[in-house]
């Protein structure tokens, strides 16, 4: 874990009182701390750093993370496709994450990406940010995505048809930064950050994830400064009783709290201000962007992800 990144580490166990975590490194490199735990002066909660990983969860974790469907290799090489397919050279990829990453405005200061997956908006807000995070809690995803920002490239193995695959190698571009990247475990319900550290947040394709929506827009916009901030949220709204119960959904139903659509209600949500989260956001775009998921050569998954851009 970069050490930039201790000035705005806070303990995830106490929010929404803000305790800053005191670092007890046992191997670094230059600016990277390889081994090591992160401690709360205020609760006692340590979290480690284990071979440049740091796991900030506010809940007891083991590896790989318990439930999540996102830790098979099955998975992380459909991601790794989904994301690179335009460095892998491949014709069926779509512009997904160009797409998004040109709705955010360069700015000084940091970006966040919650839920980075294999990490490639983060890698694209590198070079419209200082410093680019990416979060989330799948540990397998994090690590892979680290991997790809220390190596600058990877093999990626590719499953053709049944048990055929193909092995490809993913290379970032020379001219990506990633000296101001970092990737930690983290959830993205309970962030691990100070209240206003972020002029740039995002949050894509995981808001219908997750069984508590309404908690994990809370904390990102908490993290947002309250001026010269931007915030990008895109989703399927696939919403289902397998992640949130339909009375936490956010849009998707019939009647009570956020009935009716998704994109209709975070937008109609984000415009008002708010004691904690800050003062209520003005929309700069709503729209749509095609994404994919590959399974295999022949079969991919295609999402129309809707989005919202706003700004304060
Ligand atoms: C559908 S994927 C989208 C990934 C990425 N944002 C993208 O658009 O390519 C959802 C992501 O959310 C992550 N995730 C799910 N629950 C999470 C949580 N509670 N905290 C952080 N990340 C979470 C998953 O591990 C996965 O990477």
């Amino acid at each position: 874990m970069k050490k930039w990144l201790m000035e705005i580490l806070v303990c995830p166990s106490c929010l929404p009182r803000e305790a800053p975590l005191k670092l007890d490194a046992s191997e670094s490199e230059e600016n990277d701390i390889l081994q090591g735990r992160l401690e709360c002066p205020n609760c006692q909660m340590q979290y480690p750093i284990r071979n440049g990983t740091a796991f900030i969860l506010s809940y007891p974790f083991e590896l790989p993370y318990p439930g999540s469907k996102y830790e098979t290799p099955t998975v992380v090489s459909s991601y790794l496709w989904s994301h690179f397919s335009d460095l892998l050279g491949d014709p069926q990829g779509t512009s997904a994450y160009i797409d998004w990453s040109e709705l955010m405005h360069s700015s000084p200061g940091f970006c966040l990406d919650t839920g980075c997956a294999v990490g490639r908006f983060t890698f694209e807000m590198a070079s419209k940010f200082d410093f680019a995070v990416g979060i989330d809690n799948s540990a397998v995803f994090i690590r892979t995505a680290r991997e790809i920002m220390i190596k600058r490239q990877k093999e990626v193995e590719l499953a053709l048809e049944g048990v055929l695959t193909q092995k490809m190698l993913l290379a970032l571009p020379g001219e990506w930064p990633t000296e101001n990247v970092e990737f930690i475990v983290a959830d993205a319900q309970a962030l691990p950050f100070a209240s206003k550290s972020f002029s740039s947040l995002a949050s894509l394709n995981m808001v219908d994830k997750l069984p508590n929506p309404l908690k994990h827009l809370e904390e990102t916009v908490r993290l947002a400064r309250r001026d010269k901030a931007q915030f990008l949220l895109s989703d399927p709204f696939s919403w289902s009783e397998q992640s949130a119960e339909q009375k936490d959904w956010l849009g998707g139903k019939p009647e009570g709290d956020f009935a009716g659509y998704g994109l209709d209600n975070i937008t109609a949500w984000l415009r008002v201000g708010r004691e904690n989260p800050g003062p209520g956001w003005n929309i700069e775009k709503q729209g749509h962007v095609w994404w994919k998921i590959r399974t295999h050569r022949n079969h991919y998954e295609l999402i129309r992800s809707c989005f919202v851009k706003a700004f304060r």
